[in-house]
């Protein structure tokens, strides 16, 4: 038998061409007579416009056109006023202003810069009316929105009958996703109803759903091209305001368009991490028994759409506690609508869980890990069914032997490395293993190779890798022999890239397709091989890329058959997805992060020594990206603990460090040895391949991880995220 592919260390099959530049993004392909635009944004909080003045802007050298809410072609799906339309933003339908940095003119000149200039020259005038960005001062605004409903099993608020009790309140603040790659599309209209969109996407066929619904013509009509992604963490999960106002404009003056926006848009026009306050109170028995969870969240959106999201789902099902009640609302602020960012919800609620957890450990004198241990759950609490596989116990075992945990002194403040403060601190993390419905089409060559195409995205997990990987195990063909396709609205449908799913979902696809092509092999030896001549369909065996006969010695290669057939190719499709397991499982990955900081005695500087995150992601079909993801997401999981944070200024309603430079994201020198470890079990139930999702649970937990270590190190609890010098102080 030839070696698993699944599990091994293989290279990523585009690797060579994104380090040599051989990869195309979005705004390196070139059209005939393509137009460059810049966007002019609002510099209002909350009015309308009362007069726009394209002047001096149209007499600038190559200036093409300025489109605006007053001369835009208009988009004809817009439906009116339903905060869950989600339609967005409604660009250019009228002069309403929601938020600063809001666009509300495009200019199209024959150059970037031009563009860049005249968008400088266009002049708006407003009717300014008071603006509210300040969560704080607008709590009163707070409402809930119907999908994400109060939450009680057992008794409400329970925990405040319990002998121990913990009473806390965690913020964390606006997050940005700012990816390398910045947002922006290339869109043409080929003809007047037919449209060709490069883009940067996490889901073609969203962008073509989208497309479709909004300007309302035909799924076939609209071509989406995104086969190289620049990094996403989700703000590429839905089309933006800045894309459709590109198309209009390409509408408009019937060439090609492109924007690419810049790096201070990318903080106001795709979204974020919304801020939020929570409530997380616990009860206790003395011996270390949980009784009761209260979790109160509430989080920002637009005034225009109600985003919602998982801050509380985990405090239903993390620990086995009979009487759990959650509350989430939302307060609407002129500011842009946020969207989910890697770990989203989770991360921000475990955040608050796992801070509130180590502290009630330290009130009832257990280790933290142990305490964790103590309430784990068995079974899902919140759903009452079976976990479909769930291996926490052994993730902590295993991160707190690499760690050392056992060198690890009980009390806050007593133990010191090269006069530093020393702290360890750990936290668990899960997400939902998903698995949605793709199809995939599988065409073997007469060569023996294998092109499989699905209409998947790639935002850097290395999709590709891990398809040829699986499809190689399927098949028994070469990994070199087999090619993945993706990032094509052509192909065969695939949901997004999002929520840690695309493993699941689309290596089902994969392993389905491939098995449908052994049996269409074996329909088409049984009719025409003399030696597998009238040979039960059941008898026939496939290895190493061969049909072998039960009991028989005569073997045929895959591509022996087609060429005997003089058929060029063979070609099947074939739709994947989740069966009635799903309905009896609860499907969940963890995963556990465990640190070790240090923390300067005299300045309050968090260095984080050394990490060790574990994941029980079931199988990993490529352990050497699967680390890649990791570290990604515990490199998140850094800046959302030390140093992210969107600062606006609510004066003006605008964001004072909406660059690089000023918003820190970890460099190398933040990121110390992170040693990743799988557990690496198959997950019996969820999939074929028995993996789970990872991309999400690298993240989820780590800000508390670091904060409890924080809290270890110097005895002082910082509730407030990122944890600055002055907060350790
Ligand atoms: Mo992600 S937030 O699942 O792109």
């Amino acid at each position: 038998m030839k070696k698993q592919q699944t599990g091994q260390s293989m290279d990523r099959v585009d690797g060579r061409l994104k380090v040599t530049g051989g990869a195309k993004y979005f705004a390196d392909h070139q059209l005939p007579e393509l137009l460059y635009a810049a966007l002019v944004c609002s510099s209002i909080s909350n009015g309308t416009i009362k007069s726009i003045n394209t002047t001096k802007a149209l007499r600038a050298p190559g200036v093409q056109d300025v489109i605006s809410h007053l001369n835009a072609p208009p988009v004809p799906g817009y439906k009116n006023s339903d905060p869950n339309a989600k339609d967005g933003l409604k660009i250019f339908k009228d002069n309403r202003i929601y938020s600063n940095g809001q666009p509300v003119a495009i200019v199209l000149a024959n150059t970037m810069e031009r563009a860049v200039h005249a968008a400088s020259l266009v002049e708006v005038q407003y009717n300014q009316e008071t603006h509210y960005t300040d969560m704080n001062a607008n709590m009163g605004k707070a409402f809930q929105n119907n999908r994400m409903k109060d939450y009680t099993r057992g008794e409400a608020d329970a925990w405040k009958k319990a002998p121990v009790t913990i009473d806390a309140t965690y913020s964390l603040p606006l997050e940005v996703h700012n990816p390398m790659e910045l947002a922006g599309i290339i869109a043409h209209w080929d003809t007047p109803d037919t449209l060709v969109l490069y883009a940067k996407t996490q889901g073609v066929k969203n962008v073509q759903d989208t497309i479709k619904r909004l300007f309302q013509i035909p799924e076939q009509n609209i071509t989406v091209h995104s086969q190289f992604v620049g990094g996403g963490f989700g703000m590429a999960l839905r089309v933006w305001p800045l894309e459709i106002a590109t198309i209009v404009a390409a509408k408009k003056v019937r060439k090609p368009v492109k924007l690419v926006i810049t790096r201070d848009q990318m903080f106001t026009l795709v979204g974020y991490r919304p801020n939020a306050v929570q409530r997380l109170s616990l009860g206790a028995t003395a011996d270390g028994k949980l009784t009761g969870i209260t979790h109160e969240a509430v989080a920002v959106t637009s005034p225009y759409e109600d985003f919602t999201e998982g801050i509380v789902s985990m405090s239903k099902f993390m620990y086995a506690c009979p009487n759990v009640t959650t509350r989430y609302k939302l307060v609407p602020l002129n500011i842009s609508t946020p969207i989910w960012m890697r770990g989203p919800g989770e991360a921000t609620g475990a955040f608050a869980l796992e801070s509130a957890i180590d502290e009630l450990s330290y009130k009832l004198n257990i280790d933290p890990l142990e305490l964790r241990v103590l309430n784990h759950a068995d079974t899902d609490p919140e759903k009452d069914l079976p976990f479909s596989s769930k291996y926490l116990k052994e993730a902590y075992q295993l991160g707190a032997e690499k760690i050392g945990w056992s060198n690890r002194k009980a009390a806050p403040r007593s133990m010191q490395e090269d006069g530093m403060l020393v702290g360890y601190g750990m936290s668990s993390g899960t997400f939902g293993a998903f698995r949605g419905k793709a199809t995939v089409s599988a065409t073997l060559k007469a060569d023996g190779s294998l092109i499989l195409q699905s209409a998947a995205a790639d935002i850097g997990p290395g999709t590709a890798t891990a398809m040829v990987q699986i499809a190689a195990d399927v098949t028994g063909i070469a990994p070199a022999k087999i090619k993945f396709m993706l990032g094509e609205s052509a192909y065969p449908f695939a949901p997004q890239q999002g929520g840690s799913s695309t493993v699941s979902t689309l290596g089902s696809a994969v392993t389905d397709a491939c098995k449908a092509l052994q049996q269409k092999l074996a329909g088409l030896a049984i009719s025409h091989v003399p030696a597998f001549k009238n040979a039960a369909p059941e008898t026939i065996i496939f290895e190493d890329g061969q049909l072998l006969r039960a009991g028989q010695s005569e073997k045929i290669s895959y591509e022996t058959i087609l060429q005997q057939q003089q058929l060029p190719e063979v070609n099947v499709v074939a739709t994947s997805q989740s069966g009635e397991e799903r309905k009896k499982y609860s499907m969940y990955s963890f995963s556990v992060h465990f640190t070790k900081v240090h923390v300067h005695p005299a300045t309050g500087v968090v260095r984080i020594k050394h990490i060790v995150s574990v994941a029980d992601a079931g199988t990993i079909v490529n352990a050497k990206t699967a680390r890649s993801q990791m570290i990604g997401g515990v490199v998140g999981g850094i800046g959302m603990a030390l140093t992210e944070e969107a600062v606006m200024d609510h004066r003006f309603g605008r964001f004072v460090n909406n660059n690089y430079a000023d918003y820190h994201v970890p460099v190398n020198a933040d990121t110390p040895p992170t040693d990743v470890y799988f557990i690496n079990k198959k997950d019996p139930y969820i999939n074929p391949m028995g993996s789970k999702g990872m991309g999400e649970i690298a993240l989820i937990g780590f800000a508390a991880a670091v904060s409890n270590a924080v809290y270890h190190a110097t005895g002082k609890r910082v509730r407030d995220l990122p944890i600055t010098p002055d907060k350790v102080l």
